[in-house]
């Protein structure tokens, strides 16, 4: 890996201080094409992702803040990396080789996004890899959040010129631990700030979904999608069945459910697709793992004020978190998460960007 010091990246500049006085940077990524994004060493945040509509004009297409400080607030996770754990772990605790792990509780009685101070919220050491390409490294230390092992964590994001936003995640532990990495940024295709994403319309490659219970863990179920509201193997509009009696969309407040993909094999596989008509602006999601959170936006009420002074409505982006099982650690019957000393993680997610017609 090529390693810079980061003050000679002339792409990097500073965003902000963290109440410790460390400083927050910000590199920007430009691929040949012109398409643009902004990645914060706080909590690898992509803080702008700059896309070019039918007309060629590029648009931000992800919500977030243009002051650091906006990021200091409580957390919609707007563009961070997640760990340790993405989604949430019951009961905030885990049993792995005989050792009960607690975490914190900071989803009611459950674990949300790796606890109280996650990937999310730590400051990341950049390794900058050139115009398009950015490593972030973080070493988690053993009982960090209550998971146990020392955790060294590299994420790389590339802007290839494809017009596609590649993360490589790969990590390594020194003891027997749990891991499930992703990205929760949130996508509005017709420019962050304009209105819902209730038109957009999207296709997910998945036969099966996982139910969740009233804390949106899930119940260990595997169901079938057909003749449900969560069947999108063919496209339909978000906001066609959102409203639908379904006890399980009542439960999400909306969609906020993990979609067991379609797998082709190994290697990147596609797993949904989203398509905007107004911008034109098309989507595409690959990725190696084997699930995929679609969370609607339904926590967002219109309190929070993004970039450029927009009001981040109630379902004013989507996300598409590719990741693992949410608490696998405590169904045996989904795929492990588990990760040992001498076998490292690695995980690849792909977000390509087009238009159509
Ligand atoms: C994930 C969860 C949601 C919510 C968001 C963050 O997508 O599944 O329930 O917690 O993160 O607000």
């Amino acid at each position: 890996m090529v390693t810079m010091n980061c003050s000679s990246h002339k792409e990097a500049r500073e965003f902000g201080k963290l109440p410790s006085g460390e400083t927050v940077e910000l590199y920007s990524l430009k691929n040949a094409k012109g398409v643009e994004a902004d990645i914060s060493t706080y909590g690898g945040v992509v803080v702008s992702l700059k896309v070019p509509d039918r007309s060629g004009a590029l648009g931000d297409i992800v919500l977030g803040f243009d002051d650091f400080n906006g990021y200091l607030m409580p957390p919609p996770y707007f563009g961070a990396l997640i760990g340790r754990y993405g989604n949430r772990i019951g009961h905030a605790q885990f049993t792995l080789d005989g050792v009960t792990y607690h975490l914190a509780k900071n989803d009611g009685d459950n674990s949300l996004h790796g606890g109280k101070r996650g990937f999310d919220k730590v400051l990341w050491t950049a390794r900058p890899l050139g115009p398009q390409s950015l490593g972030l490294t973080y070493l988690s230390k053993d009982g960090e959040e209550g998971y146990p092992g020392n955790l060294s964590v590299t994420v790389v994001y590339t802007l290839t010129d494809n017009n596609e936003l590649k993360i490589d995640y790969t990590a390594t532990t020194d003891k027997d631990t749990v891991l499930n990495l992703t990205n929760h940024s949130y996508f509005n295709l017709a420019g962050q700030g304009q209105g819902d994403v209730l038109a957009h319309q999207i296709t997910i490659n998945a036969s099966r979904f996982t139910p969740v219970d009233k804390g949106l863990i899930p119940t260990g179920e595997l169901r079938a999608v057909a003749g449900t509201p969560f069947d999108f193997r063919q496209p339909h509009a978000i906001g066609e069945r959102i409203g639908a009696s379904d006890e399980q969309i009542v439960l999400g407040g909306g969609y906020d459910h993990n979609f067991v993909l379609d797998r082709a094999g190994e290697g990147l596989s596609p797993a949904a697709r989203v398509t905007e008509a107004t911008s034109g602006r098309v989507m595409e999601v690959l990725t190696t793992e084997p699930a995929i959170q679609f969370y609607t936006g339904n926590f967002l009420d219109g309190a929070i004020r993004g970039k450029g002074g927009k009001v981040y409505g109630r379902r004013s982006a989507l996300c598409l978190e590719t990741q693992h099982y949410p608490d696998s650690p405590n169904h045996p019957d989904f795929p492990t998460t588990e990760l040992k000393p001498g076998a490292p993680y690695r995980s690849t997610t792909v977000f390509r960007f087009s238009t159509g017609s």
